[in-house]
């Protein structure tokens, strides 16, 4: 960690002896006899912020990942002195700060287990460069200590024994183990004796983490400015880590529209509109259900955001129009770069208004990117958004477009050094001026907020779709995003499945990958088994650069075609199902993909595992990441499994060999699982609903299952206008009984349930439905186990 070997370097310095200590309400502050200045906020009982000054006075204290929205409030705050320390103790945890050196160690106020332990702790070293310190803190790594997260490090799950940079990169082609890409996540995840913590850095500059690489025992954290300004989160689950976590920085402001969570078709060209139909229209010949068709980059005048190529697409509203009555909505992507071009309209704009960023002695910032000389708005600045988020108006309430794709936004700029901005560009930074070095990393956020302010504006009484590239933590408030130019190669599927699993765990949830690669070309076997994983994604787009080769879903041949169109109609059917995950992490911020760690903490064959994982909350898949399958050895958490295809009931704690051939990928479904599913349909909206089938897995014992619902867009349901169905499943040997609350105010179109029974260990001989007997002659029974019930049921004992 030293950073600095020139003359000027003064080593690392460090907070001496606290001279005073004062509590202000929820912030405690200790000053050194040195000036070093440390406040702790407890956030929550189970939330502390540490903020540390070396100069005696704290910056602006402002920050564009925390929410505004976040929870504050504790239960229990006492803080007690002894002779060599301060003790806090919440309802949660207990901190120690230690007199001599503002050193201190967190513990579990239960069962006063030690959790996290200052090992420098915080210390310094001046930055004779830029001003201010390199920022540095050191914890001792307890034993047996992993660690998890870090948004989209193309690594496997544990980071145990590496080193990460966050710096928002432009990476294509990039692979495992390439660092720093596309997303700057400066949080982590940490799992010892079975309890979990999460740290959070809230710094936005050049952050470094270390996993015990540099030192066997250590696990450090440090930028190259700013303040030293991380959040302690504690569990002791993982998943209470990862929700306080998501609830600090943000949940998604609403529930995508059920549309966006279809199977969407994209590539580095589509055009010219004929061409856009075609695909179009060999969708729906071939039946394989598609909602979203994306435009990228030459859909516009010589790459001049918010234009049209007036030869490739005469009439793009009546394009739009023509593809959303056959139920396509049309995506387009936009780009931070704006071209330096006297007669183009929002080039004027902008730079009539001075919204470009500048260098530091005043002139544009001048890159290079897909439209050639370009200059950048500083989106940093609220002005600036909220012009950049009327640009939209046309797009959107005029043609129609129904979402947005924000790219190179990390800001990428091409053939220079370091692939972006030089560190002296200077941003607004809600008027916290500051220079590249600061505002680098939430460049491609502010891009992205910004749009999804216009999105949200003009495509309002329905909800706005936005997707990004570049992202830092809190950037999940406005948008979805994907994983980057990633190759068309085995070794890819499974990073993929990596990526999709941190990002989940780092509070982004609304993430896939670009489904077959996008650089290279895949051959028909690894396109259909990156389509079985991408449709476990809460993002599913296929996307291409194109220049390799055709990648839609029959570009493989008919076989290939068989497989695709299967495993989207599979997505389409547990819309119902993904749509509940993803109100569950709008909501409570649950992750809607589980890694097995995340899921079980306290079975430690889970971490380390990377390719199972969980989808919602009672769906185990596990992609095969290799050629010429014929199945593959996984691990199965504990609890019983229920095959997907075969109904064949499995016991979990164990690694065991499942058969996949190419048209098939293990999937599971847990004991006791309610899965809710649609008709399939070729695009959202397509059918009206007339029934809901659930399929019940038999357990024998208890299980919890939910179903949310609403009109699918628009905002009604904020109002009360959704359907929360909480189902409890009790199984005995000859008897299974489900109860059904329901909260809300929104009627679904259907009125009946297609209960489908998984597993029933017993022949039904009655039924009771709330309170009424039906014997077995009476009963509708659909098949042999598959039972119609009204919707709005109380009880169903079956026997
Ligand atoms: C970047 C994007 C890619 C896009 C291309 C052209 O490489 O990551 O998705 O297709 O630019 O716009």
């Amino acid at each position: 960690m030293i950073i600095n070997t020139e003359l000027e370097y003064k080593g690392n310095m460090f907070p001496s002896q606290v001279s005073s200590y004062q509590k202000d309400l929820d912030v405690l502050s200790f000053t050194t006899e040195n000036g070093v200045i440390l406040h702790i906020t407890i956030i929550r009982d189970s939330v502390l912020r540490f903020r540390y000054t070396t100069t005696g006075i704290f910056e602006n204290d402002f920050s564009y990942a925390i929410t505004k929205y976040a929870s504050r409030g504790y239960n229990h705050l006492e803080v007690a002195e002894e002779e060599d320390k301060y003790v806090i103790t919440t309802s949660k945890l207990i901190c120690h700060v230690f007199k001599a050196d503002l050193r201190n160690a967190i513990y579990d106020a239960k069962d006063n287990s030690l959790i996290c332990q200052d090992e420098l702790g915080f210390h310094w070293e001046e930055s004779y460069e830029f001003g201010g310190d390199i920022v540095k803190m050191s914890k001792v790594a307890q034993e047996g200590e992993s660690y998890y997260g870090l948004g989209d490090k193309p690594v496997d799950n544990n980071l145990k024994g590496k080193r990460f940079e966050n710096w928002v990169t432009d990476s294509y082609a990039y692979g495992k183990d390439t660092d720093p890409i596309y997303k700057a996540i400066p949080f982590y995840t940490a799992l010892h004796h079975k309890k979990a913590y999460g740290i959070f850095f809230d710094n936005t500059f050049r952050s470094f983490f270390d996993f015990c690489q540099e030192r066997r025992n250590i696990t450090s954290f440090w930028a190259q400015g700013g303040e030293m300004n991380y959040y302690f989160i504690y569990g002791p689950e993982m998943s209470e880590v990862v929700a306080n976590y998501t609830d600090l920085t943000g949940k998604p402001h609403e529930l995508p529209a059920l549309w966006t969570l279809g199977y969407h078709q994209c590539k580095w060209s589509y055009y010219p509109e004929s061409k856009v139909k075609d695909i179009a229209k060999k969708f729906r010949d071939l039946k394989i259900p598609c909602d979203a068709i994306y435009l990228d980059i030459d859909y516009m005048e010589g790459f001049r955001c918010f234009t049209w190529n007036k030869e490739y697409f005469p009439d793009p509203k009546r394009m739009v129009k023509e593809l959303r009555e056959d139920g396509f909505k049309t995506i387009v992507i936009i780009d931070p770069g704006i071209k330096i071009d006297h007669d183009y309209e929002v080039f004027k704009e902008a730079l009539e208004n001075d919204y470009f960023c500048k260098r530091a002695d005043g002139p544009y910032m001048k890159g290079k990117v897909w439209p050639g000389e370009c200059y950048f708005p500083d989106f940093t600045n609220p002005e600036v958004r909220d012009w950049w988020s009327d640009l939209f108006r046309e797009l959107v309430e005029e043609i129609g477009v129904k979402g947005v794709w924000n790219d190179m936004n990390e800001p990428a700029v091409m053939e220079v050094p370091g692939k972006t901005f030089p560190n002296d560009v200077r941003h607004d930074y809600e008027g916290n001026p500051c220079s590249h070095r600061k505002a680098h990393n939430i460049y491609g956020m502010q891009m992205a907020r910004a749009t999804y302010q216009g999105l949200k504006k003009f495509s309002y009484p329905k909800r706005p779709f936005v997707i990004t590239r570049a992202a830092y933590s809190g950037t999940q408030r406005y948008t979805s995003s994907w994983t980057g130019d990633n190759v068309a190669t085995w070794e890819h599927l499974s990073i993929a499945n990596l990526q999709a699993q941190r990002m989940c765990m780092s509070g982004f949830s609304f993430i896939g990958s670009d489904i077959g690669g996008f650089a290279e070309q895949p051959n028909g076997e690894l396109y259909a088994r990156w389509i079985q994983l991408g449709v476990f994604h809460p993002f599913c787009r296929t996307h291409s650069s194109g220049d390799h080769g055709d990648q839609e879903p029959w570009a493989f041949g008919e076989n290939i075609t068989n497989v695709v169109r299967k495993f989207i109609e599979l997505r389409y059917q547990l819309l119902p199902y993904l749509y509940t995950a993803f109100w569950r992490y709008a909501e409570e911020g649950i992750p809607i993909l589980k890694s097995l760690v995340l899921y079980d903490q306290h079975d430690s064959h889970t971490h380390y595992r990377n390719d199972e994982f969980i989808f919602g909350e009672k769906i185990l898949a596990c992609p095969i990441n290799e050629p010429n399958a014929k199945g593959r050895r996984m691990y199965f958490p504990m609890g019983d499994w229920y095959n997907w295809w075969t109904d064949e009931l499995v016991t979990g704690g164990q690694e065991l060999w499942v058969d996949a051939d190419l048209d098939s990928m293990p999937v599971f479904v847990k004991a006791g699982a309610m899965i809710p599913k649609y008709p399939v349909q070729q695009y959202v909206g397509e059918k009206e609903i007339e029934e809901l089938t659930i399929d019940v897995y038999f357990k024998e014992g208890k299980e919890a299952s939910q179903v949310y619902e609403d009109a699918h867009d628009g905002y009604d349901y904020i109002k009360g206008r959704y359907s929360l169905r909480n189902f409890s499943l009790q199984g005995k040997k000859n008897e299974l009984i489900i109860h059904q609350h329901k909260s809300g105010k929104y009627t679904a179109p259907y009125e009946t349930f297609k209960l489908k029974l998984h597993g029933l260990p017993f022949k039904i001989k009655k039924v009771q439905i709330d309170k009424v007997e039906y014997s077995f002659k009476d009963l509708k029974l659909n098949g042999d186990n598959v039972l119609e019930v009204h919707k709005d049921f109380n009880d169903i004992h079956i026997m």
